[in-house]
């Protein structure tokens, strides 16, 4: 591993650790991020196949925003504030679940929205038809094996799903395929080894497949190794309990 990349490791691990609520972290514009090591030593991520996902969140779908709404707000805010400082006009959510960031998209884009839970899907439909000044359109399918056409859209947002579906890997080719040269990728997603709470994540590893999302989720591995172009990583949510990376799909 060469100095720089060596230097960049220490930012994404330093990133992991003790970034503040709310801090920027800007990662060097010329540094290709292929060669980082990942902060986890043996491959500790949780197995989750298709059916477990489904089953899992068809048990959240009708208690999810209580669950999950207000305390991940934060984080989806910041993930549509960046996505209006954009101004794409084709945008699509991957794993929109029920909805809960489709009122903070700006009017003027046309959204579209997947996922593989029916349930959840059925919450967002009904999310949608109220919000009458927007277009959005919203389709069931595998994020993994998308139906949609190379470079169909300008930004491709990934809201606490990368940690969830079976093959992360598998994803980000897709939403790679998916997103237009240069256009914006956000992921918003819990990495392992935030403050506090690597212990729990550690014991509760054990029950992902229940939980249906990974708790141990490492940075490097899912996302600054893939190549791309990452402009920034913030942290955002309770105890910083989860990030935003802005990505270039270059
Ligand atoms: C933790 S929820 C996040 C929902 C929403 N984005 C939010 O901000 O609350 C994860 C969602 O991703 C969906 N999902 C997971 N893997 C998927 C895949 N491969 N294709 C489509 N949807 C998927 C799940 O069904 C679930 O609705």
């Amino acid at each position: 591993m060469g100095d720089a990349a060596k230097g960049l490791r220490g930012n994404a691990q330093r990133a992991t650790r003790r970034q503040p609520a709310a801090a920027a972290i800007k990662v060097p514009n010329l540094i290709r991020t292929e060669h980082l090591s990942s902060g986890c030593k043996d491959n500790r991520q949780a197995v989750l196949s298709l059916e477990t996902i489904i089953d899992a969140y068809r048990r959240y779908a009708p208690m999810y925003d209580k669950l999950f709404g207000a305390v991940l707000e934060p984080g989806r805010r910041a993930l549509a504030d960046a996505i209006s400082a954009a101004a794409p006009q084709r945008v699509l959510e991957v794993g929109v679940g029920t909805g809960l960031t489709l009122d903070r998209y700006p009017s003027s884009c046309q959204v579209v929205g997947i996922d593989i839970c029916e349930d959840m899907l059925a919450i967002a439909r009904r999310r949608a038809e109220r919000l009458q000044n927007h277009r959005i359109h919203l389709e069931t399918m595998d994020a993994e094996a998308m139906r949609f056409e190379d470079a169909a859209f300008d930004c491709v947002a990934v809201p606490y799903v990368l940690s969830v579906t079976p093959n992360p890997r598998r994803l980000v080719g897709e939403i790679r395929r998916v997103c237009r040269k240069d256009g914006l990728i956000l992921v918003l997603n819990h990495f392992s080894g935030s403050r506090g709470w690597r212990f729990l994540e550690s014991i509760a590893r054990f029950a992902s497949a229940r939980l249906g999302f990974r708790t141990e989720f490492d940075l490097v591995d899912n996302v600054l190794n893939h190549g791309w172009h990452v402009e920034s990583i913030k942290t955002v949510n309770m105890l910083g309990l989860s990030k935003l990376v802005t990505i270039r799909n270059r």
